[in-house]
């Protein structure tokens, strides 16, 4: 059996090029923090359990950010330099789980989220059977200005990293550099971690100095070249942030619509890594799809629409527009155009719901309609329930929401206000414009607005009086 790997994540840099009160590896791209993508790069060769992040800057907000269960932290009081960071991972290791003893120890940089699990896999596999201090990752870049430059050996091995800040105008023009992800041999690797001197004119500790290290104790590290360089981009400013969510994006369309899944116009849709979407399925233009969004076969997603943390069953309708959080859409329904659901709203099967129709904390029953302009929240609303243009569910009292029932095959006509809490009886009738403050009867009619009086002949009096 293969030993176990390790993973160690860099994340206590403080990200002073990013310009920003948060730490770098919180910011997002494609739908997830920088760290969070990393993290899952990494679950591609070893499990929770052997994930350790090592965090500093903010080290709070950084740890409560990461939504996998079991990954280990480790904490790096001073921002002494990548070196000195994974040297910091070294007391949560467990030696019973066999992490720092023995196998391969991944160190991934938190700043680098494009980078896929088939390279990853690859770098493993190559460590592993080279041995000695293992291998990392080297590409070729255009511009490598920033980058740690790799100086070769006659054997090809790795001689040294050499940094932007450190380098000779010679060494400078090598544009072989490392986009930071190294897979060592773990006891070698631990072995020497101690030797790493500060270095100048920075004063820190670089992990990229282990390469010449563990060379000089007879362990050289394998170069592993990677010619996809825009899988290897580390993020610093905003501006590459902005190159890195557009990559994403690209490849979740892109993996989406190898599935089955049409999508017009697809550089102009915005859809984040977790959400699902299952084939024949068509998203029109400038739709957003956020958070954990789960969308079943056969259904369309209008343009404009921004759903965020819904589900949308098989066969439903979205018509352009929908502003959705948090809301379930069920088979066979039709929402939109501008329609909004919040706060746990559904739409249950063949449901209807129309324009400026907003659900709030509200279940609509299966085939029930509210075709137009209505506020229902904190509402059930049962089966085959038709709620007229212009119906308001008054769930607040100026201190507290109350709720509202309204039962299967009830009619509530245009324009009531229904003041909750109050129950609407089942196939009761509310007649138009009332004002419901009771609880209405089964098969009741609920008549709650001023009587009409007509007063013949008044018009033309007036018109007459006016001559
Ligand atoms: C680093 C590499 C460089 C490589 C580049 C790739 C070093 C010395 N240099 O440079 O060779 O080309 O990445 O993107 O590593 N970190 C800590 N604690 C610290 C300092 C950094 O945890 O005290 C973490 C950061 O959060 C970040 C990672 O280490 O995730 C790399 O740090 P960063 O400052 O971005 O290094 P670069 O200058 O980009
Ligand atoms: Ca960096």
């Amino acid at each position: 059996m293969n030993n176990p790997v390790t993973a160690v994540i860099l994340g206590a840099g403080l990200g002073t090029r990013m310009k920003s009160q948060h730490a770098k590896v919180l910011h997002e791209a494609g739908g997830d923090t920088l760290l969070n993508h990393v993290i899952r790069a990494a679950l591609s060769v070893t499990t929770p359990e052997h994930v350790v992040v090592v965090v500093g800057h903010q080290a709070e907000e950084v740890q409560a950010s990461v939504r996998v269960p079991g990954v280990r932290f480790a904490r790096q009081h001073q921002q002494k330099g990548s070196g000195d960071a994974a040297r910091s991972a070294q007391s949560v290791l467990d030696s019973k789980k066999g992490d720092a003893k023995d196998g391969l120890l991944l160190i991934l940089n938190g700043d680098g989220p494009l980078l896929k699990a088939e390279t990853i896999q690859r770098l493993v596999a190559a460590a592993r059977q080279h041995g000695h201090g293992g291998a990392l990752i080297t590409t070729r870049l255009d511009d490598p200005t920033g980058y740690g430059r790799i100086i070769r050996d006659e054997y090809g091995h790795i001689a040294a990293i050499v940094e932007q800040k450190a380098g000779t105008p010679e060494q400078l023009a090598i544009t072989e550099v490392n986009p930071g992800v190294y897979c060592f041999s773990a006891p070698e690797f631990w072995a020497h971690i101690g030797e790493l001197q500060p270095t100048q004119p920075a004063n820190e500790f670089y992990l990229t100095d282990m390469a010449e290290i563990l060379r000089h104790h007879g362990s050289p590290v394998l170069p592993h070249p990677v010619s996809d360089n825009t899988e290897l981009l580390g993020i610093n400013t905003r501006v590459e942030l902005a190159v890195a969510d557009r990559i994403l994006r690209n490849r979740k369309t892109t993996e989406l619509m190898l599935s089955g899944v049409t999508i017009e116009y697809p550089e102009t849709v915005t859809i984040d890594v977790d959400v699902r979407v299952a084939p024949d399925t068509v998203i029109e233009a400038n739709v957003q799809l956020r958070g954990s969004t789960v969308i079943e076969s056969n259904c369309r997603i209008g343009t404009g629409s921004v759903l965020r943390k819904c589900k949308v069953a098989a066969g439903a309708t979205v018509l352009p527009y929908v502003i959705a959080d948090n809301s379930v859409i069920g088979a066979g329904a039709h929402v939109g155009p501008f329609s909004r659901m919040r706060m746990e709203a559904e739409a249950c099967e063949n449901a209807h719901i129309g324009n400026f129709v907003e659900l709030k904390k509200t279940k609509l029953g299966a085939r029930a309609k509210a075709s137009h302009l209505a506020y229902l929240g904190d509402s059930q609303i049962g089966a085959d329930v038709n709620i007229g243009a212009g119906a308001i569910t008054c769930n607040f009292d100026g201190e507290k929401k109350h709720p509202t029932s309204i039962a299967a095959g009830a009619f509530v006509g245009s324009n009531s206000t229904l003041v909750a809490p109050v129950n609407i009886g089942e196939g009761a009738y509310i007649a138009a414009g009332s004002v419901i403050t009771k609880d209405v009867q089964p098969d009741a009619l609920a008549l709650g607005r001023a009587f009409q009086v007509d007063k013949p002949g008044w018009a033309r009096k007036r018109r007459q009086s006016k001559r």
